[in-house]
């Protein structure tokens, strides 16, 4: 099976409903990004940024996996699927994708805020008890953070992420401004040979490249057309 990677960013999750942060309108509009996904804004005040994820967190039994997951998630019966993520949803999964990277974190899921990537630290959040609280203890006496990978931080699936898009097949990005690195950087590993589509309604960065195949539409739309095409080429 060819190796298909696909990249995703907040305009994957707009139509499900959940806000992107830099279109008019978005998160970064309402919030300052220094105060609450920033290291030093959670050293700062703690509460606020942790308050801030659970606001988030709340969000997430309210929305549902968009058309454009669910076409993600099918192309697993034709590739070797995997998708590197920004968004720190759970909606990849749930619309069934089995194979996926979250490079800026899991808003499901809590950590120590000593060793935040310490994997015996990182813990579930049980459904029935959503939010952290100031006061809440990770297994190593620390306060209980968000497993979000704040600016400022390492991002620790980079290199994993680097790896896999380097030996793909076919790459597609969906929904991302393209940004925020070093994830905005994971295109750079691509090799030549494969054709890399992008799935998004507005202009990025790099869409004047010749290396892009620009998909005009939103996620959903976007992937209707993108599954046409990629069924041609899984049958060749
Ligand atoms: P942005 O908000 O920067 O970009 C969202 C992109 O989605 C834009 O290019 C939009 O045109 C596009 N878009 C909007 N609606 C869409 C739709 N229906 N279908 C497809 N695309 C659509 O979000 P990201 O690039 O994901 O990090 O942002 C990257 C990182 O910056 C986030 O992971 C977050 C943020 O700060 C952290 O918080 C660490």
């Amino acid at each position: 099976m060819k190796k298909l990677v696909i990249l995703t960013g907040a305009g994957m999750s707009a139509e499900s409903g959940i806000s992107t942060f830099r279109d008019s309108g978005g998160l970064w509009e309402q919030h300052r990004v220094e105060d609450v996904a920033t290291i030093e804004g959670y050293v700062r005040n703690p509460q606020l940024v942790i308050d801030f994820y659970n606001e988030r967190r709340r969000q997430l039994p309210t929305v549902r996996p968009c058309r454009g997951h669910e076409l993600v998630a099918a192309l697993e019966q034709y590739f070797d699927v995997t998708v590197i993520t920004q968004n720190v949803d759970d909606l990849h999964e749930r619309a069934g994708s089995t194979n996926v990277i979250h490079l800026h974190g899991e808003l499901m899921k809590a950590t120590s805020s000593r060793q935040p990537n310490d994997p015996s630290q990182i813990i579930m959040l049980p459904a029935d008890r959503l939010d952290i609280h100031m006061g809440d203890l990770a297994a190593d006496g620390s306060q209980l953070r968000p497993f979000i990978v704040w600016f400022g931080e390492a991002v620790p699936e980079i290199e994993r992420a680097a790896e896999i898009s380097a030996e793909a097949d076919i790459y597609v990005v969906i929904g991302t401004s393209l940004n925020v690195y070093p994830a905005a950087g994971l295109v750079q590993f691509v090799p030549d040979r494969t054709p890399i589509y992008l799935i998004d309604p507005k202009d990025v960065p790099w869409t004047a490249s010749h290396r892009f195949r620009h998909i005009k539409k939103g996620a959903s739309e976007g992937m209707e057309e993108l599954t046409r095409m990629l069924k041609l080429i899984a049958e060749d």
